[in-house]
């Protein structure tokens, strides 16, 4: 659009295969001319006719002839040329029309090239790989939206229900019911928090910069011993001082959704959680292992979609998360171009590993190794 419309590529193929035609039958035919007037010397051959022909017969014979072989090629040319673009050009219109249609928002249309490995092949199948990834990510934030609202709406929901209640019998404990108003708001404000942590990672907006991750698992180690004492659960920490580069608070935040995961959903007693981190050749590592009950090997990887609370949806103790815990995790893990890795041990609980690239600077010589 805006742009003045150009010659067709199939007819500049077109006239370039005409032209190349054109351009060898003239030498061609150069050639042939250029023969005959140095083999042939003037007067000295011999045509069937009435009179022995001259070099000036002879050119007034070949002209003409010459003339139509090239008309001939001409049209030859173009209709060969045009029919042969237009075969070429094929796969190049259905791509077009697959790039069309999903740019009015119809992803679900795939190009599916058949036929040998070209390049008009591999432009389709990098084409068809882009529009399922985009449907596959459109449907995630179709999804995404939808659970949050649901999400947002059962605190309102709530409040509203105790509200008309409280309406109708003025006469009913307000204590209490403010109790119960004042946690249905914590948990409102705590997941639309989680909301914003979310975008927020997921906008790589934030400053880089060298962070240690044994220092961030000290910290919220120390931030939830509280709560591991309530939990009954031990915390260990181990592990050197392991550089990389990032958003010092989102870091935090990770390590501390993966501890505090790993207390709250474990043992109800005698709880172990291990917090150890590693500099590796190739990575900065975190990993956070904790008891547990048994996980299915088939919900392990779910678990880090948005809104996703394994099998304890009906949990009473005084932590009913949001399930966005790990969900942020994996966007702050992304936006810091490292893995996450999620393994339900055998014995029961959880192994997090989580690898970082490591900081190109490195510490400070002064441990051996
Ligand atoms: N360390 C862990 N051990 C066992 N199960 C876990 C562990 N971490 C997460 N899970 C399971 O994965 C689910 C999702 O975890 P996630 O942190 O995303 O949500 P949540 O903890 O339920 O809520 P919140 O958003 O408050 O963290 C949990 O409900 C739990 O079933
Ligand atoms: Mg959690």
């Amino acid at each position: 659009m805006g742009r003045p419309p150009g010659l067709s590529v199939r007819l500049k193929l077109t006239l370039s295969y005409a032209g190349f035609l054109m351009l060898a039958g003239g030498l061609l035919l150069a050639v042939v001319w250029v023969f005959l007037l140095r083999y042939v010397p003037d007067g000295q051959f011999w045509i069937p006719g009435p009179h022995i022909p001259n070099r000036s017969d002879l050119q007034r014979a070949f002209a003409p002839r010459a003339l139509q072989a090239m008309a001939f090629l001409l049209m030859f040319g173009l209709a060969g040329g045009w029919i042969l673009a237009g075969r070429m050009l094929a796969p190049l219109t259905r791509i077009t029309n697959a790039t069309r249609k999903a740019a009015t928002g119809s992803l679900s249309h795939r190009i599916q090239m058949e036929g040998g490995r070209d390049e008009f092949r591999e432009l389709a199948d990098a084409f068809d790989a882009m529009l399922e990834q985009l449907e596959a990510h459109v449907e995630e934030q179709k999804r995404f939206a939808a659970n949050a609202s649901h999400e947002l709406r059962t605190p309102l929901a709530i409040t509203q229900t105790l509200l008309e209640v409280a309406r109708n019998d003025p006469h009913r404990d307000t204590g209490e019911l403010v109790r119960i108003l004042h946690a249905v708001n914590t948990r409102a404000i705590d997941l639309t928090e989680a909301l914003l942590l979310l975008s927020r990672a997921d906008q790589r907006t934030f400053a880089r910069e060298e962070v240690d991750l044994s220092l961030l698992a000290e910290e919220a180690t120390e931030t939830l011993l509280p709560l591991a004492e309530k939990h009954g659960v031990t915390l260990e920490t181990s592990g050197d001082v392991t550089p990389t580069l990032g958003s010092p608070a989102l870091l935090l935040q990770m390590t501390t959704n993966l501890v505090h995961n790993a207390i709250v959903h474990n043992l109800p007693a005698d709880g172990i959680v291990t917090v150890h981190t590693e500099r590796r050749d190739d990575a900065s590592v975190l990993r956070v292992e904790n008891t547990g009950r048994r996980l299915a090997a088939e919900l392990v990887p779910t678990l880090t979609e948005p809104f996703q609370r394994g099998t304890e949806r009906a949990r009473t103790d005084d932590h009913a998360g949001v399930g966005l815990g790990l969900a942020i995790v994996r966007s702050i893990v992304r936006a810091h171009e490292g893995t996450l890795d999620l393994a339900a041990r055998p014995a029961g609980g959880l192994l997090v590993t989580v690898r970082l690239p490591r900081a190109p600077r490195a510490p400070s010589p002064s441990g051996a190794g």
